[in-house]
């Protein structure tokens, strides 16, 4: 089982539109797949469902926000993974809820303590309740893909101590390409400190940085304009990995799906070329997200 973060701090650039429509690619092509939806906004978890069918079905104990009440709660037992999944296209999935917001702010509060050995253990506790549980059901699936928050949460945190590998999908201007050396550093820190305080050699970690996935690409002739592709340049010119598959932007394909709840890869198009292309951009992206993760 490999376990994979979509991450960036960065807001709207496609983070829960790869992760889903990956996700329902590769579970399309036999993999077993399992996506955790761990962002409050709860945009993956509704782009594979109806919010009537979540609320009627879901929202009250079927959520990663359930899960980690129920550990923070301590009084009534914690379901495993496996009893929150939802089933949809064959993708299995973690659904997300609003409430998340305040576990982040719970799991902090259990972070302060007195001594230096108490804030160790409790710093790899808290940091380490997603990586615990995925060791349970490592035999259930191909591939784990965390949708992340457009922040550097201590959900996310969990996230990225649980997973093999982070990719960072990116827009490709200024403030953007900054932001990924930022996002870097960041990980890094953490996983050093993680590392740090690990009791054995079997407890580091080591999530690798897989990539930028250039999203939002506006193409012409064929290729980014120009304006972007000086960011793309920019970037593999600093040793930074990029992913050969590019998304361009495509509002019509992406925004006004013909059919509820089918990620735009799963979908067949009735007109045009410019769909073919999104399409293909997107199986492409799949082709080489599995060979670069190993699944
Ligand atoms: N290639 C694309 N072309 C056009 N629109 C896109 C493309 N990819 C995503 N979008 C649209 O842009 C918006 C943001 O995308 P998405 O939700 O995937 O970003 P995100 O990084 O997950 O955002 P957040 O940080 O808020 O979670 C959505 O409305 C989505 O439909
Ligand atoms: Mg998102």
């Amino acid at each position: 089982m490999k376990v994979v973060s979509i991450i960036n701090y960065k807001g709207g650039v496609g983070k829960t539109t790869i992760t889903a429509n990956l996700s329902a690619e590769m579970a399309s092509r036999g993999k077993r797949v399992l996506v955790i939806d761990l962002d409050p906004q709860t945009n993956l978890t509704f782009s594979f469902m109806k919010v009537e069918d979540w609320s009627k079905q879901f929202e009250k104990d079927k959520t990663i926000k359930y899960w980690f009440d129920s550990i923070i709660d301590g009084t009534k037992p914690v379901p495993s993974f496996s009893e929150l999944i939802v089933k949809k296209r064959n993708v299995d999935i973690i659904c997300s809820h609003l409430g998340l917001i305040d576990v982040d702010i719970e799991l902090a509060a259990g972070l302060s303590a007195g001594t230096d050995r108490q804030h160790r253990r409790n710093f790899i506790k808290t940091y380490s309740y997603i990586k615990n549980e995925l060791e349970r059901i490592k035999e259930s699936y191909d591939v784990v893909i965390f949708d992340c928050p457009p922040n550097f949460s201590i959900v996310t945190k969990n996230a990225l101590i649980a997973s093999d590998f982070y990719i960072v999908p990116a827009k490709m201007d200024y403030l953007s390409t900054l932001g990924i050396n930022q996002l870097r550093n960041h990980v890094e820190r953490l996983v050093k400190m993680y590392n740090e305080y690990a009791e054995n050699e079997e407890s580091r970690i080591n999530p690798t940085f897989l990539g930028v996935i250039a999203t939002m690409i506006s193409v012409r002739n064929g290729a980014p304009i120009s304006a972007q592709q000086t960011y793309v340049n920019a970037l593999k010119r600093n040793g930074i990995t990029l992913f050969d598959s590019m998304i361009r932007e495509n509002k019509t394909a992406y925004a006004s799906a013909p059919e509820y709840g089918i990620p735009v890869v799963l979908q067949s198009f009735s007109s045009g070329t410019t769909y073919d292309e999104v399409v293909s951009e997107l199986t492409q992206l799949t082709t080489e997200f599995v060979r670069k993760v190993g699944v």
